[in-house]
Formats: C-alpha cells, structure tokens, sequence
C-alpha cells in the first residue's frame, strides 16, 4: 500500500464519498431547484473512470467508500460498479446513500454486489407533504423500497431526515416510531444551504437541540458515545435501545476537527470540504494518463495539504457554496 493519507493537520484520510451521478428521479426542496439542468455524459466519469478512482483511494488507505448523487441507482451500470468496487482488497466496507424509490428492485441485487449498508432518505410520512418535499416522489414507493432493503438483509439501514419548520419538523416522532416499529436507525439533519435552491433557508431552520427537545417530549434518551465515522452525534431511546438516533449539525456543532473524509464529484473533482469551493480536478489527470496511477496519487497527496480546517457554514442559511448538493456527493 502507498503511504496512508494524511491531510495538513494530521487527520487520517480514509473515507471518500463518490458521487455517480448527478440525476436524480426527485427534486428535494433543501437539495435542488424545480428546474434543474443536467451535465452532458462526456463531463461525468466513465464507469471505468470511477472504478479506477476507486482503486486508487483504496490503494491509498480508504477503508470505506459511500456512493451517492444524485441519485446513484439511476445510473445505467451501478450494480456491476458496486460488484467491482466491494471486491477491492483493502476496503473495509462500501455503501449507499439513496433516495429509495429504485430499491424495490434492486435491494436485492446490490446486496448480493457486496454493498453493505444503505441509508435512504425518508423527510415524511405522508402521502401529500412527501411529494411537496421531494415534488415527484411517491412516498408508497420509498417505503416498499425500504421493505425490500429490509428483506435483502441489509444490516443497520438508516433513515436520513432533512428538518424544516413547516414542512416536517411536526413529524419528528412520527419518524422516530416508524424507524422503532420497523428495526432502522434514524438521523436528523439540519439543512445546509448548499446552492439556490429558490427558498428562504433561514425561515424553515429546525436546529438539532430543537428535534432533540421534540423527541424527548416522547422518549427518556440516554447520550451516546458512539461514533460512526461520520459527523452525527447519537442518542439511544431508553425504551427500543436498539434505535440509534442522530443528529447531524453543520450549523449548531462543528466537527471538523476529526473529519476524516474527501468527496469526489460526479465530474471528478475532488471536494476537500463540502462548504469551500476549492478542488482538484481528478478526471482531467485521470484523462491525461490513462495507463499510470502515479500523477493522479501525487496530486490526491498535494491536494490534502490543502483540506481546510472547517467548514464555515452560517447560521442564517445563506448561500456561500454555489454547487448544488446533487453535485457535491452528499
Ligand atoms: N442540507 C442538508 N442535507 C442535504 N441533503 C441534500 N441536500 C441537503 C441540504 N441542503 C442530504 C439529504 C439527503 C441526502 C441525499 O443528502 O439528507 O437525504
Ligand atoms: Fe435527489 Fe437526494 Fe437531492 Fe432529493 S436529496 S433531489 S433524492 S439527490
């Protein structure tokens, strides 16, 4: 194995997030705009291209890689990448985030690709505010999606919620019963004002102390130091211990300080921090030299003395980074 990454401050390297795809089957109201234009095919990596990416990071030291988009099962292909991906020696685990609606019929085969985990979007349960959120989703759907992942044996699939006042803030327990009554781990989020997405973020904020306070009016909730290598912080209900509940707030707590995690865009630009601009632009390098690896390591390693400390995102949700979630990895 090359030298395992380090980035400028000393923080291990050894998560990257890869986006397949900028496409998505919905529109998320936090994620996207009504009107979204799409990149043209040549600027996305190549199956073969994300791969090899893949292979380098691991090579690297990347114990685990999380595919996202967009939406990463609207990408002609994806199974076959997982099968290829989970099977590089090195990795410790590969896993999704998806919105659900395709998993209905693919839990099964990816499961049996290698993937190991999922975590799959689930901002209301009800019919009507679903597809406000989402604008064309079919909430039936998501959650047949999330009995089939269930079925194909996924171990700790967890629910992602994005928190808006008015929207679904109201919902919070609903959300924290369906994820007891069917065995799934719940996180909340906070929205992050990542691109125009044409609202007013500020108005809806919903802080993680303020879905915390609304799940403890139902639940006694006991602290919890686990960690999962990621940025959310846990709580356990006293009464379903098998229930981790999240919290992820890149407004109210700053956990940057052992953020141990890069992003590969769709278009193959590595993202240091999902709330500054700077990046490398990997696909060139990865155009540029076909056949040796050695340019694009030296660039991955010249490019990590460059991670940023923090994010610096503000409270009153305005916009400082104009990519767009779909765009970013998640
Ligand atoms: N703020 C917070 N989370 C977001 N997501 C997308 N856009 C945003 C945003 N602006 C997250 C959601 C979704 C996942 C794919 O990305 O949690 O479930
Ligand atoms: Fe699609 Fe996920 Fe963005 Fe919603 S949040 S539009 S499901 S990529």
């Amino acid at each position: 194995m090359d030298t395992q990454l380090q980035d400028g401050f000393g923080r291990t390297i050894d998560y990257l997030r890869l986006s397949v795809t900028d496409r998505c089957d919905f529109r998320c109201v936090y994620c996207m705009a009504e009107d979204m234009t799409f990149l043209p095919r040549q600027q996305v990596l190549a199956l073969e291209e994300l791969e090899r990416v893949a292979r380098i990071f691991v090579g690297l030291g990347v114990k685990k890689i999380r595919l996202t988009g967009g939406e990463p099962l609207v990408r002609k292909g994806i199974v076959g990448l997982c099968e290829r991906i989970a099977g590089l020696s090195g990795l410790r685990e590969l896993v999704m985030t998806s919105n659900g609606s395709q998993l209905g019929k693919l839990a099964r085969p990816l499961a049996k690709a290698g993937l190991k985990r999922l975590n799959i979007s689930l901002d209301s349960l009800d019919p009507e505010r679903f597809r406000a959120i989402t604008r064309t989703g079919d909430l039936r759907q998501v959650l047949a999606g999330i009995d089939a992942a269930r079925e194909a044996g996924f171990e700790r699939i967890k629910l992602n919620c994005v928190v808006m006042k008015g929207r679904n803030a109201d919902e919070v327990p609903a959300l924290v019963d369906y994820a007891v009554a069917n065995g799934l781990d719940i996180s909340f989020i906070e929205e992050m004002p990542l691109g125009a997405v044409g609202r007013d973020r500020g108005e809806s904020f919903c802080s993680s102390d303020e879905v915390r306070a609304l799940i403890a009016e139902r639940h006694a909730l006991i602290d919890s130091a686990e960690q999962s290598g990621g940025p959310a912080r846990y709580v356990r209900l006293l009464e379903h211990p098998q229930t981790r509940v999240g919290f992820i707030s890149p407004h109210s707590h700053n956990f940057c300080a052992t953020c141990n995690r890069l992003r590969l865009t769709v278009e193959g630009r590595l993202l240091l921090c999902l709330g500054h601009e700077n990046s490398i632009d990997l696909r060139g390098l990865l155009r540029r030299h076909p056949t040796s690896d050695t340019p694009i390591i030296d660039a991955i390693h010249g490019a990590l003395q460059r991670k940023p400390l923090r994010h610096e995102f503000s409270a009153a949700g305005e916009v400082q980074v104009l990519r767009f979630m779909n765009a970013s990895g998640g």
